[in-house]
């Protein structure tokens, strides 16, 4: 069995033992729940994906591990596959992009009435993820950097509950603002150098999103 990639293990460091019951959603190959299920031995664990294949392949990696009797697995898209006496209290999704993740989340906003954590790592548009989450009355409780393989991933954690934030908080987050460790300098450098170099390449035209760009690009100048 492959080991947990970084990136998968630090998602796993926002599980605690205040944890009753998790789905991960789009588990793939199912090595996080499988992780999830040797650390916490009280944990109810739902897997789902939406692809047969990759669900298959979870489940193989489970019976592989003998977690069968800890791990439940279900073929679905987001949290349609949950019930009320399901009683999940946290959400993981890892891997997936922002358009995905909100738009599940948000077709099914009923399934949501007892989940109280959400962890997230996407790979895509944070501010938009940041904003949706908590217009669905979610605040932003832990935020963590890892790198794996080269790559600088965001992990959020959101719990119920209303909080109100400025533009740049949701859109650098407001916890790593705050902590404001090498690593998210590292971060804000490399967008800053990514978005001056799209600016400069941008045709004609385009007139919200350079305006959009000269924003981010100001307020990243001053963080690094
Ligand atoms: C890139 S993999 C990430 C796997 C794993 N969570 C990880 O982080 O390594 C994304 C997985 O999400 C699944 N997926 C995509 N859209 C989904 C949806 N709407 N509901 C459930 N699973 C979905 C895909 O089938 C795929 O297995």
């Amino acid at each position: 069995m492959s080991k947990l990639s970084k990136r998968l293990e630090m998602v796993a460091n926002f599980i605690d033992n205040n944890d009753k019951s998790v789905i991960d959603i789009g588990c793939d190959h199912g090595l996080l729940s499988i992780y999830l299920a040797n650390k916490f031995k009280n944990l109810k664990i739902i897997a789902s994906d939406v692809n047969k294949n990759a669900l298959d392949n979870a489940k193989k990696n489970i019976t592989k591990c003998g977690l069968n009797d800890r791990i439940e697995t279900r073929l679905g898209s987001g949290i349609s596959v949950i019930n009320n006496n399901d009683n999940i209290d946290t959400i993981v999704v890892a891997g997936m992009g922002t358009n995905t993740i909100v738009e599940f989340l948000k077709c099914s906003r009923d399934k949501l009435v007892n989940v109280n954590k959400i962890i997230i790592q996407s790979n895509t548009d944070l501010y938009f993820l940041r904003k949706n989450m908590v217009s669905m009355g979610y605040f932003i409780d832990d935020e963590e950097l890892v790198v794996d393989k080269g790559i600088i991933y965001t992990i959020i954690k959101f719990v119920k509950g209303k909080m109100k934030y400025s533009y740049k908080e949701l859109y650098l987050g407001p916890i790593l603002i705050s902590k404001n460790s090498d690593l998210f300098i590292d971060k804000c450098t490399k967008e800053l150098n990514n978005m001056k170099k799209i600016l400069k390449n941008i045709s004609k035209g385009h007139y919200l999103y350079k305006l959009k760009l000269k924003k981010n690009i100001r307020i990243l100048e001053n963080i690094t």
